[in-house]
């Protein structure tokens, strides 16, 4: 019997909660569809930080090198300031991998209560793939007041008198800046991602995502690529969509898109805005996937400590994560299972977490998921 070795991060907040849920439906699935799955827990996150001083640790990172999976709750907390996990564990472990693909499926599934009027399951249903270790995300980036990244801070300061005749004072005037790096090995690889997932699928369409009316160098490089890409593919068609213009047609016809590709930092944005089309942030799954390496499974919400240890969070979103782990893994029929329990359950409409309405707890769905499961032995 094959055995998949998973590391297991449950992080912060609701993480722990969501990730037993979803390690219990793994269990479930993986007995049905005869393989084994050895977790082992790893403690990145706010407590470990705060006790220890460590974020992951160098041989933190060659320890998951082993593993076949990464399983991943969620990060955050509010003791610590923002940005030190989320850079220090969640963007170091997607960069270490190169995990370049970040792909975040937005279907609505039958049960499940839409906020926009008259769409049903089949009218949003697509894939967003959004580019996962370059843009906006590198960190290039400085501030003048902290006398720090000096020679970039010259730069910026000789850019600002050249463009705009303007004398910046280094030591006086605050600035800050970030600058948005692309590659061309960057985009091509997850735009051919995403072209290749359009024909595995039968999807006809591949739409990119950029603002290249403004950001011009970095935008209209990535639209060249996508040009050059498309070429490959002439079966497909494409469109290019301006990240502003597609909120509104996310709202107005969702049931247009099929395979979207977008640079980092608008992929971001736009997933959590598929997340409501699909129902809520707690039914939004995500893959952060290098197709030649370590891939690492997480739902798409973030560690809402309000929430944590009240047994409430909406566990959806990591159990379908774990289930995106499983094809990755090749274990493409034991992933249709969970993604059909789900929506028995949900079909079946008594047990909701509070988001969608309902009454039930997190480990209630996690149970409920669990005997579709072995019923369908
Ligand atoms: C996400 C999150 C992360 C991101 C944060 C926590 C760094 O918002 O996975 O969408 O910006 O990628
Ligand atoms: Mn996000």
């Amino acid at each position: 019997m094959k055995t998949y070795k998973i590391a297991r991060i449950d992080g912060d907040g609701v993480g722990h909660e969501v990730i037993e849920e979803g390690v219990k439906v793994l269990e479930a699935v993986a007995e049905t569809y005869n393989f084994n799955l050895d977790f082992t827990s790893f403690p990145y996150g706010a407590d470990h930080y705060l006790k220890t001083g460590e974020l992951v640790s160098e041989d933190g990172l060659k320890e998951l090198e082993k593993y076949d999976a990464i399983y991943l709750g969620a990060l955050g907390d509010p003791r610590v300031k923002p940005g030190v996990l989320e850079k220090g564990i969640l963007l170091t472990l997607r960069f270490h991998f190169d995990e370049y693909i970040n792909l975040r499926p937005v279907k609505l599934l039958e049960g499940v209560p839409c906020p926009l009027k008259d769409k049903k399951p089949g009218d949003i249903d697509f894939v967003v793939v959004r580019e996962n270790t370059e843009d906006f995300y590198v960190g290039v980036g400085g501030r003048a007041e902290e006398g720090k990244s000096r020679e970039e801070l010259e730069i910026i300061r000789s850019l600002y008198q050249l463009k705009f005749g303007l004398d910046i004072d280094l030591d006086g005037d605050e600035i800050a800046y970030q600058l948005g790096v692309v590659s061309r090995k960057g985009c091509e690889r997850v735009i051919r991602y995403a072209f290749e997932l359009a024909k595995r699928e039968g999807r006809k369409r591949v739409t990119s995502v950029d603002k290249a009316n403004v950001l011009t160098h970095i935008y209209g490089f990535w639209r060249e690529v996508f040009e050059e890409v498309a070429k490959d593919y002439p079966n497909i068609e494409t469109e290019f969509n301006f990240v502003d213009a597609i909120t509104m047609w996310f709202l107005r016809k969702p049931e247009w898109y099929e395979v979207i590709v977008t640079p980092n930092m608008f992929g971001d944005i736009i997933t959590d805005l598929g997340a409501m089309l699909q129902g809520g942030l707690g039914l939004a799954p995500g893959g952060n996937i290098n197709p030649d390496g370590l891939s690492m499974f997480e739902p798409i919400h973030g560690s809402a400590p309000k929430y944590k240890g009240l047994n409430r969070a909406n566990p959806i979103a990591t159990i379908w994560a774990g289930a995106m782990m499983l094809s990755e893994l090749g274990e493409k029929e034991a992933a249709g299972g969970i993604l059909s329990a789900i929506e028995g359950v949900l079909k079946e409409g008594r047990i909701r977490t509070p988001d969608l309405g309902g009454t039930s707890t997190t480990s209630e769905f996690g149970d409920a998921v669990v005997e579709v499961i072995k019923k369908s032995l």
